[in-house]
């Protein structure tokens, strides 16, 4: 994938996106920001924002900032924003999560949902979360991840090479994910349709 690929494959799903992945994805959303736990007065950053469908998700007491690198996914998220009134929502901005304009320390917790197998260098997200994270606080994925099922497996495998056209890459693997980062894992949990896709809750150790 590289961040050509990323922009043109989300200007091309924008206008379909909350139609084709709003209700399939929804579980992985609700489990994660429920997990989330945040307190009133805490400043979560959402990675990879998209349309903005987890945003009338958070409490209204919680602050949130939305950054995404496709203007087209942005917009939709800043209409649902102004149609719902999410006086929450501080901020939406067109921002590479791999290169983040936040001082380090700036959130409580930072949450990627779908996201690590869409970006170009998923390691490099998972470090500028860790930054912009406040020390000990926490972050959160959801993603799909290489299926343990070898015909699953392969078929994954098969379609990768049509990665930049999909706009994500089917066959990540977990295990590699979790070794290049490093992340300090707390919970690993299965959510949306037969657990295809898993909720990962790890604290900023810093
Ligand atoms: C599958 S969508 C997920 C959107 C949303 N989180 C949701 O739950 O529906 C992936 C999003 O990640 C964004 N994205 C991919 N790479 C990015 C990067 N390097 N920086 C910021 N956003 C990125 C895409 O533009 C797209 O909006």
């Amino acid at each position: 994938m590289d961040i050509n690929a990323v922009k043109s494959a989300y200007r091309r799903y924008a206008p379909g996106y909350d139609l084709c992945f709003g209700p399939i994805l929804d579980q992985g959303r609700r489990k994660a920001v429920a997990k989330m736990n945040c307190r009133p007065g805490e400043r979560v950053l959402e990675v990879g924002v998209g349309t903005g469908l987890s945003l009338p998700l958070y409490e209204s007491s919680v602050q949130v900032v939305g950054i995404d690198i496709s203007p087209e996914m942005l917009e939709r998220a800043e209409v649902l924003r102004e149609r719902l009134c999410l006086g929450n929502v501080a901020a939406l901005k067109e921002m590479d999560a791999e290169r983040m304009a936040f001082p380090a320390d700036s959130f409580d917790k930072v949450v990627a949902m779908y996201v690590v197998s869409v970006a170009p260098d998923p390691v490099r997200v998972v470090n500028e979360m860790r930054r912009v994270c406040k020390p000990d606080g926490e972050l959160f994925i959801v993603n799909h991840f290489r299926h343990p099922n070898r015909l699953m497996g392969f078929i994954e495998r098969l379609v990768s090479p049509l990665s930049n056209m999909i706009g994500f890459k089917p066959d990540f693997s977990l295990d590699e994910f979790l070794r290049k980062t490093q992340l300090d894992v707390l919970e690993r949990m299965p959510v949306n349709f037969f657990g295809y896709w898993t909720m990962l809750r790890a604290t900023n150790r810093k």
